[in-house]
């Protein structure tokens, strides 16, 4: 959470840092600021709301200057407001700081630097950090990186930090520990930013910032330092997503764009990963040798959010078709777990943007027990990619929609070919392998074809969108669909809904069913069909309206239900992916029609990177 985006080079830093503030608003909008450096003067500029308010007021007052740190924020310390807004000062107006992260002993340091005199604004824990690195200043009569690092060695949190100094006005320093860092390099200028996205277009050469390191920028020169200051070598990488990619397009909103996108981003899953010739699926990176996949006994799926509803199918899938025994956990509930796992237990970790924390903390402890792990993950070069035994990208492109759309359904795609690959090298058949891939293949065109149900989601959407809660029911596959429908709604336009299994309804939800309370049922074709429509029927029968989303040619569900969204038939494993598709709809027209920010959801953020 918190975007940080930093510049130093020969051109005027403003216009650079607010385009990748832009970028990486999705983070975090409960704030926004920036601070230049001309001579030996700090020009500090930042505003509660929106980055479109900061710029506001840069239109006021521009902040002159080749170099700068500028900061979105996802508030942790302290409310939403003008003071509490990043970058944060020392008392002597020296130092300025941006932070992503929390310190969790800052209220110690705070009481001690209080009692030494120090007068605090705000309410954060990062101005800790400024005050801190200020004081060390002063009493190293200047030397920045110096001051930086003993001020480091105080903390105890995690923080992607970035700093400047009126005592050192040419330097830009970096820091990393627990909390995303990507350094940027440019021909005579570099950039520093918590998110590769924020460097679209700035420039293809970065490097993914390890933990325990500093950055050192100026304008002609950059290097990386241990604590110990002594210099560490940096891997450069090349970073090339398409400034296309981050546009919306003519879409009114990202979430829209990525819903559409998902023919294609399916496809780009698939690429080069299915093969005829084994009717198996293959994949580059999961550097576990084919014994150790073989040997695996059991599959523990962990992740956060819809990332985690992408697992539960997983838990469906690698199941039923490589016979593996899957356990499905929350990330921030398995890191703290202690759970008996033996030798052969796999631990994959699935995240979009490979920075959640918790997803990231059940990593580490996973590789500290000895697990081999690995990661299902979009974002090239996030610090989950890089932690992990070996992994999976999803090849998505760039979600900016806070609420997740795409990512999901690469995600299940990129599960079910995994439970190929897997079946295939225990008791799956050829014939059954080249089934599944012919099904595979023909996933982009049943998600365009499922594409078709706009219109009539979105008239369901105007019937609907006042309602206070709402039901979200399916069976088998399509249970974990319900939650992933139910959290999609809730996010976004801030409706209470519930997902369940739909059988389970009779077990407490049918008692919300009124006649404001619609339930949704995803009808899935398989064996359970007449089951589930003997819930909707239930449902009916106490009054309360009913939306089923089925497959084309079902005649039933016309006659019994109020609204019905039709899809093109599919298999049922493929199913969640394609069945997703109205629910995303759905719940994007209805925020669009209560007045919601859709990409901004109130109090939400693209990627979780605290606790
Ligand atoms: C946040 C986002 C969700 C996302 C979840 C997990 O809550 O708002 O859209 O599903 O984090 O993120 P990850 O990047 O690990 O998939």
């Amino acid at each position: 959470m918190c975007g940080i985006v930093g510049y130093v080079g020969h051109k005027e830093a403003e216009p650079i840092l607010i385009e990748g503030l832009h970028r990486l608003e999705y983070r975090g909008y409960d704030s926004a600021g920036v601070v230049t450096v001309t001579g030996q003067k700090l020009h500090i500029r930042k505003r509660a709301g929106r980055v479109g308010e900061l710029v506001r007021l840069l239109g006021e007052r521009p902040a002159p200057g080749c170099l700068g740190i500028s900061h979105t924020r996802w508030a942790t310390h302290g409310p939403a407001n003008d003071v509490n807004a990043h970058p944060h000062l020392s008392q002597d107006g020296t130092v300025a700081v941006v932070h992503n992260g929390v310190i969790e002993n800052y209220a110690v340091l705070k009481r001690q630097l209080q009692a030494e005199g120090i007068r605090f604004q705000s309410d954060t824990d990062t101005e800790v950090i400024a005050q801190l690195i200020a004081l060390q200043l002063a009493e190293l009569k200047g030397d920045l990186i110096e001051a930086v690092q003993r001020t480091l060695a105080l903390l105890k949190g995690t923080y992607g930090l970035a700093v400047v100094s009126a005592a050192q006005p040419d330097l830009l320093i970096g820091a990393r520990l627990g909390s995303p860092l990507v350094l940027g390099i440019g021909d005579e200028e570099h950039f520093l930013a918590s998110d590769p996205s924020a460097l679209i277009g700035k420039t293809q050469q970065v490097v993914y910032v390890q933990d325990h390191r500093l950055c050192v920028l100026t304008a002609d020169d950059w290097h990386l330092l241990d604590y110990d200051r002594t210099r560490v070598q940096a891997c450069v990488q090349q970073f090339d997503w398409d400034p296309g990619e981050a546009d919306k397009s003519t879409f009114e909103h990202y979430m829209l764009k990525e819903i559409y996108e998902q023919p294609e981003t399916l496809e780009n899953a698939m690429r080069g990963r299915l093969c005829e010739a084994d009717a198996s699926a293959h994949f580059g990176g999961l550097n576990l040798d084919t014994q150790q996949l073989r040997r695996a006994e059991r599959i523990i799926l962990t992740a956060c959010g819809t990332s985690y509803h992408a697992a539960l199918v997983g838990e469906y899938l690698i199941e039923e078709y490589a016979r593996i025994p899957v356990e499905v956990e929350y990330a921030s509930e398995f890191r703290y777990r202690n759970p008996p796992i033996d030798r052969n237990t796999i631990v994959i970790c699935i995240t979009q943007s490979g920075e959640t924390a918790d997803t990231l903390a059940a990593l580490r402890e996973s590789k500290r027990k000895g697990h081999p792990t690995l990661a299902i993950c979009n974002v090239v070069g996030s610090s989950i990619a890089r932690e992990a035994d070996g992994g999976v990208y999803l090849h998505a492109g760039p979600e900016i929609g806070v609420a997740s759309t795409k990512a999901f359904t690469s995600q299940v795609t990129t599960l079910a070919m995994l439970a190929l690959y897997l079946g295939r090298m225990r008791h799956l058949s050829a014939q059954q392998g080249l089934n599944m891939i012919r099904e595979l293949r023909s996933l982009p065109d049943l998600a365009r074809r499922a594409l078709h149900c706009h219109d009539a989601v979105k008239r369901i959407a105007e019937k609907y969108y006042d309602v206070s809660n709402c039901l979200y029911l399916g069976r088998q596959y399509l249970y974990p669909l319900a939650l992933e429908g139910a959290l999609k709604l809730k996010e976004i336009s801030y409706i209470h809904a519930e997902g369940y299994p739909a059988a389970e309804m009779k077990h407490g939800p049918i008692a919300l069913v009124d006649p404001h309370t619609p339930s949704i049922f995803l009808m899935s074709r398989g064996p359970v069909f007449d089951k589930v429509m003997s819930n909707l029927e239930e449902v009916k029968a106490r009054g309360g309206p009913v939306i089923a989303v089925t497959c084309e040619g079902d005649e039933e569900a016309a006659t019994r239900a109020d609204e019905v969204i039709y899809l093109p038939e599919a298999p049922e494993y493929l199913q969640p992916i394609i069945a997703v598709i109205p629910l995303q709809l759905l719940a994007y027209h209805v925020a669009v029609l209560r007045g919601c920010d859709v990409d901004k959801p109130r109090n939400l953020a693209k990627s979780v990177t605290v606790e």
